[in-house]
């Protein structure tokens, strides 16, 4: 489902990403793990669209994402990919339910429909108890949840998460990691992990190893 051939990024003079090359299957958990400044969340950008190549390509579902206008790459990115940051980046103005919804109301979905997907997730996360409060309100473990259920708002196929896990205590962590394999067995979805989480490393399909802007 995801193919990145070559892909070189330079940051100024410095080269950050030395020819990455990445092929990843549908339905496959994959963890991308290595030192801090190996060019693990550079990679993971590339790979989301949220920053081009110097060189080299990304084909996502077929498609060559980097030959894509930056208006079709925004709604190619919005439909296709979800994202998981460390930290949640949850809006603090808005409630839960809200801050869900608003991928899909960027996707034009109706209000309703949305906030009856919006719903379904927080329940299958287990906060919907938490749906009309504002993340202040909420513990990290449940900002988390709720990134998450954001992140599947309009059903991507590939889920790219950064860190997911960084800041959660063991347990909550575990459960979000199990939570990513009940979905990839419910709705098939595609995973893609930057982790220092090496329990969630070793359960996850494959491990790519990152050095120095290359895959070991
Ligand atoms: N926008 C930028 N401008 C300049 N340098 C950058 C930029 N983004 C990243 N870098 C540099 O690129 C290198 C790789 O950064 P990256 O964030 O990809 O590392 P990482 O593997 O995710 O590290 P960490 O585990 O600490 O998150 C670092 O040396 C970083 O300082
Ligand atoms: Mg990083």
């Amino acid at each position: 489902m995801l193919d990145a051939t070559q892909i070189y990024k330079s940051f100024g003079q410095l080269p950050i990403l030395r020819g990455v090359d990445l092929s990843v299957d549908r339905g496959e958990i994959v963890s991308i793990v290595g030192a801090s400044g190996a060019g693990k969340s550079t990679l993971l950008h590339i790979v989301g669209t949220l920053d081009r190549p110097d060189n080299g390509r990304v084909v996502i579902d077929g498609i060559d994402v980097n030959a894509l206008s930056e208006k079709k790459m925004s709604l190619f990115r919005n439909k296709h990919i979800g994202f998981v940051f460390q930290f949640h980046h949850l809006l603090p103005e808005f409630t839960a339910l809200e801050n869900v919804c608003i991928p899909a109301f960027i996707n034009r979905v109706e209000k309703k429909e949305a906030e009856a997907r919006g719903m379904e997730l927080l329940e299958r996360l287990g906060v919907e108890h938490r749906a009309q409060h504002k993340p202040s309100e909420m513990s990290g473990g449940e900002q988390q949840r709720v990134s998450v259920a954001r992140a599947l708002v309009n059903n991507p196929s590939l889920i790219l998460a950064d860190e997911p896990s960084g800041n959660l205590d063991s347990e909550n962590a575990a459960s979000l990691h199990q939570l990513f394999f009940d979905l990839r067995a419910s709705l098939g979805q595609t995973f893609i992990i930057v982790t220092h989480n090496e329990e969630l490393a070793s359960i996850s399909d494959r491990t790519v190893h990152m050095r120095d802007g290359q895959i070991l």
